[in-house]
């Protein structure tokens, strides 16, 4: 595997402990270096964060898009809401759009059919994983008037461009520290440039003892329905056959060869620090894992103005397009009891003067 400009870690991440976590409880930090501790990590937790989620996506970006259907089947309207909210803001000249973290181009895809090619004047696509990057490229390469593609850190710092719009989708969750990656992305972003939020995990989802039992019962309703779908039976033939080794298994080869630990982690280690904010078994479900709106609300400070937000998936990864009427039926009274707790939620944001 080799490795261009994109080696360098995010700078924002470098901050020291404890300083650098405040998603997270010390004790949940603790928990996680203690999980890493026999297999004898070379590098400091964030550095180690960072490094993983590039071996991962790198593995991961050959399929990325037939691994994650639901980004492309569920939150085209989410977007089309949260599109909504940013479009008054726009430049008379053209928006000057940043996809951070743009995996394959999902939210860049959006935003292009949302505001109009003739409306988006420049598109910044930055991405950790150079892999992750062409599969973006192959999509949005001239898509609109100026478009460019970068891995590097240090090339997206050192721009002129101003951008009046940044996009994230189910990135902030794979970021060691989110405020410190966003307080340092504040320099190449318009003095009331609007933020795009969307997709990460919410742990008000895990707080909540009513959501939790009900989505228990779903889970094992459903468990028996899915035996019945043909569907679920050709999945499960697809996977005898496929004989490629899972994105969590191939990142831990390349982590081990790489020389980042001294054994090989289990692909459990790996995906504990590439989903670093959300819930792994391994960590005893924490409560400290996920985000708080509210809290991301405060540790994002007083530059930033929430517009709008919404919390979805009350039931965690059910089908929501085969929901039966007695479940669609909870799951709207979930949503009407505790707006703020489903599983997930988007948010928008606008960047206006410190008060
Ligand atoms: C779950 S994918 C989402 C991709 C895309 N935004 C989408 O919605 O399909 C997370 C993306 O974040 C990128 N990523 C992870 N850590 C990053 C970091 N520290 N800086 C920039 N991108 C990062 C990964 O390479 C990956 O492409």
């Amino acid at each position: 595997m080799t490795y261009s400009a994109s080696d360098t870690p995010i700078p924002g991440a470098r901050c020291a402990r404890p300083w650098a976590w405040r998603n997270l409880l010390m004790s949940d930090v603790s928990a996680i270096e203690a999980m890493l501790q026999p297999f004898g990590p070379k590098l400091e937790l964030g550095s180690l964060v960072e490094e993983v989620n590039r071996l991962f996506h790198a593995a991961e970006a050959k399929d990325y898009d037939r691994r994650h259907p639901e980004i492309r089947d569920e939150l085209p309207a989410l977007w089309r809401e949260m599109l909504a909210v940013a479009k008054p803001y726009g430049p008379a000249g053209g928006w000057h759009v940043l996809d951070f973290g743009c995996g394959t181009g999902f939210a860049s895809e959006q935003i292009v059919n949302e505001l109009g090619c003739d409306r988006v004047a420049h598109l910044t696509c930055f991405d950790a994983s150079p892999e992750m990057l062409e599969k973006c490229r192959g999509k949005l390469q001239g898509a609109v008037r100026e478009v460019r593609f970068t891995s590097s850190i240090d090339e997206l710092l050192a721009s002129p461009v101003k951008h009046h719009l940044m996009a994230t989708n189910s990135v902030l969750h794979h970021l060691p520290s989110p405020y410190d990656t966003l307080h340092l992305l504040e320099r190449v972003l318009a003095a009331d440039a609007v933020y795009c939020a969307g997709h990460e995990p919410s742990k008000r989802y895990y707080r909540n003892a009513e959501c939790q039992r009900l989505a228990r019962a779903f889970r094992k309703e459903w468990k028996w329905r899915k035996y019945l779908s043909p569907g679920q039976w050709l999945t499960k033939l697809g996977d005898l056959f496929d004989r490629s080794s899972s994105p969590a298994a191939e990142a831990a080869e390349a982590a081990f060869a790489k020389g980042l630990f001294a054994q090989k982690p289990t692909t459990g280690i790996i995906k504990q620090l590439v989903d670093f904010h959300v819930p792994q078994s391994q960590t005893g479900h924490s409560a400290s894992l996920g985000f708080d709106v509210e809290t991301l609300e405060a540790g994002f400070g007083p530059g930033w103005q929430r517009l709008w937000s919404k919390s979805y998936n009350h039931l965690g990864e059910a089908p929501l397009g085969r929901l039966n009427a007695k479940w669609r039926g909870m799951l709207a009274d979930l949503q009407t009891r505790y707006p703020l707790d489903g599983a997930d939620f988007s948010t928008v944001w606008r960047r206006r003067d410190p008060v």
